[in-house]
């Protein structure tokens, strides 16, 4: 596990938009698995500034992003599709059938969580996944649980998943309450993880996710067994890690 420490969230951002874009030139038809939250849009719009320097190409990238609310269509303001398109997709030159988010108004939950496992295997699996984490250490909407849930599956929000999320809904009670996510085995099987992460409020569950033990209680921490994880946090959320040498 590689764990980068930046200045601030800029830099955060810029070192994360790296690791992303060096992605994408290495392999341009690359697997990206993305993620929504206030941590990874500086990286975006960093690969956007990027983009437009003629720097990037995204043709022929294809990407799988992590989650999506139920209920909510594309062209909802708060839809993370919406939101993939505000930060990102629209503003470079992504082909929009290469783009993948759950469909949040699919008549079928349990056809639209199969359908959305199929997507990733028919791409091969993912080559980098970007991931934040909530403050319950949750990763995509996998909160904790007694068990890690596998594959794409329907959750139901904690309510600190919804609090959290509700800064960005006029109210509380317009947050969905359910969500499509990717479940653990469908991130971990990414080739590589890109976990950024930013805020003193995140230094504790930083600690627990990656010098506790691994459970399901905190999601994150599964995130422990896998070899390829890269970690871009500024120095507010790792302050408790970098004690700690023995990750
Ligand atoms: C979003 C996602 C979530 C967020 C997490 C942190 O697609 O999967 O797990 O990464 O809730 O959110 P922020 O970045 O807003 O603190």
């Amino acid at each position: 596990m590689r764990i980068i420490t930046a200045k601030n969230y800029e830099d955060m951002s810029r070192k994360a938009a790296n690791i992303i874009s060096a992605q994408i030139i290495m392999n341009p038809k690359c697997v990206l698995g993305l993620a929504t939250g206030s941590t990874p849009m500086g990286a975006y719009k960093q690969l956007v500034d990027w983009y437009n320097k003629d720097d990037l190409d995204f043709s022929m990238v294809r990407t799988v992003n992590l989650d999506e609310y139920k209920g909510l269509d594309a062209n909802h303001e708060q839809s993370y599709r919406h939101f993939m398109d505000s930060h990102l997709f629209s503003h470079v030159n992504m082909n929009p059938d290469h783009v993948n988010i759950p469909n949040g108004i699919a008549a079928d939950s349990r056809l639209e969580c199969q359908r959305y496992d199929d997507v990733i295997a028919g791409l091969g699996g993912i080559d980098l996944q970007v991931l934040g984490i909530g403050l319950n250490g949750h990763i995509a909407f996998n909160e904790p649980d007694i068990a890690f849930e596998k594959k794409t599956h329907l959750v139901t929000l904690t309510q600190s998943t919804i609090a959290a999320n509700s800064r960005l809904f006029n109210d509380i009670s317009e947050v969905p309450t359910s969500a499509y996510t990717m479940g653990i085995k469908n991130i971990v099987q990414a080739k590589m993880i890109l976990l950024i992460v930013s805020g003193e409020e995140k230094a504790d569950i930083m600690y627990e996710a990656f010098c506790g033990p691994v459970t399901p209680a905190v999601p994150a921490s599964i995130l422990q067994m896998h070899n390829q994880v890269i970690i871009v946090g500024d120095a507010a959320a790792l302050a408790k890690l970098s004690i700690n040498t023995t990750i």
